[in-house]
């Protein structure tokens, strides 16, 4: 595609926004790349359509929001260590994403963001469910506030990749990162609060009894999947999608087995979550 006019045309009142008229395999101008960076931070997940992308361009635009991540579990294809393969079909047993995520928040400086290249699509499904955290946390009664702000949880890599490896037959021992964060987190750019647990990574709240942990958890994972704060993101060959990590939760829907879904991502690495006050 060629660049064109512009335009960022919103998804829903809450989260996601499709641009158009912007081609992300040539490098950005400073007026392109600040239409891509508000967007992202004024709808969190951001959507672009007809990028056929090599992985050098797709590492480049990555490069242009941050360093890029190398994934604790997956390996990327032969000279690309930046790339995670995103890949599905006939004889997988598994795909990634399955349960509500925020990527690699195990990680003590989990990423800002993920950047995702989608080159086969299914012929029907395979789409991507994104999560405004920020209006999940809006959502909450004043008084949950501020309970939320004063604790911290664990997140651990090692269930979530353990048992992906269990499935898929890859006996290697491997140690994965945890890390202690706020439950509700400041975004470093917007000062929004989001909340930041999730059923993949966070394994319990920390300096409270087990059976709250277990209750405050059920309670945020259950809130956060409300379809209120969702946008559904349907995909066709060379879509992006671009996300923030720090207020978005996604999921990926695997209802097109045996069909293949293929692409590749990048993870543009971030800073160490904190909590302040509004
Ligand atoms: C992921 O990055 O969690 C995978 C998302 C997807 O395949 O839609």
């Amino acid at each position: 595609m060629s660049d064109a006019t512009f335009q960022v045309k919103p998804c829903t009142a809450t989260i996601g926004a499709e641009i158009s008229g912007i081609d992300l395999c040539r490098p950005l101008d400073r007026t392109r790349f600040g239409v891509v960076y508000d967007a992202l931070m004024a709808h969190q997940v951001i959507f672009f359509r007809d990028q056929k992308l090599t992985l050098d361009q797709h590492k480049a635009f990555g490069r242009l929001f941050g360093g890029l991540m190398v994934h604790p579990n997956t390996k990327g294809p032969d000279g690309h260590p930046e790339i995670l393969p995103v890949h599905a079909d006939a004889n997988s047993k598994r795909i990634s994403g399955e349960r509500w995520h925020s990527d690699v928040s195990c990680e003590v400086e989990p990423p800002m963001g993920s950047i995702l290249n989608l080159k086969t699509i299914p012929p029907v499904g395979g789409d991507t469910v994104f999560a405004s955290m920020y209006a999940a946390y809006d959502a909450l009664s004043a008084p949950m506030k501020q309970f939320l702000a004063g604790l911290t949880a664990m997140h651990d890599g090692a269930p979530g990749y353990g048992k992906t490896n269990r499935i898929i037959g890859d006996a290697t021992p491997k140690t994965f990162p945890t890390a202690s964060h706020p439950v509700i987190r400041t975004h470093p750019t917007t000062g929004r609060q989001a909340i930041y647990v999730s059923p993949v990574f966070t394994t319990h709240i920390e300096n409270v009894p087990e059976a709250e942990s277990r209750a405050i958890l059920s309670f945020l994972f259950e809130h956060c999947a409300r379809p209120h704060w969702q946008v559904r993101f349907r995909w066709a060959a060379d879509s992006v999608a671009f996300w923030d990590n720090r207020c978005v939760q996604h999921i990926a829907m695997w209802d097109y087995f045996p069909a293949t879904r293929s692409g590749y991502r990048v993870t543009v690495k971030g800073d160490r979550p904190f909590y302040r006050a509004s």
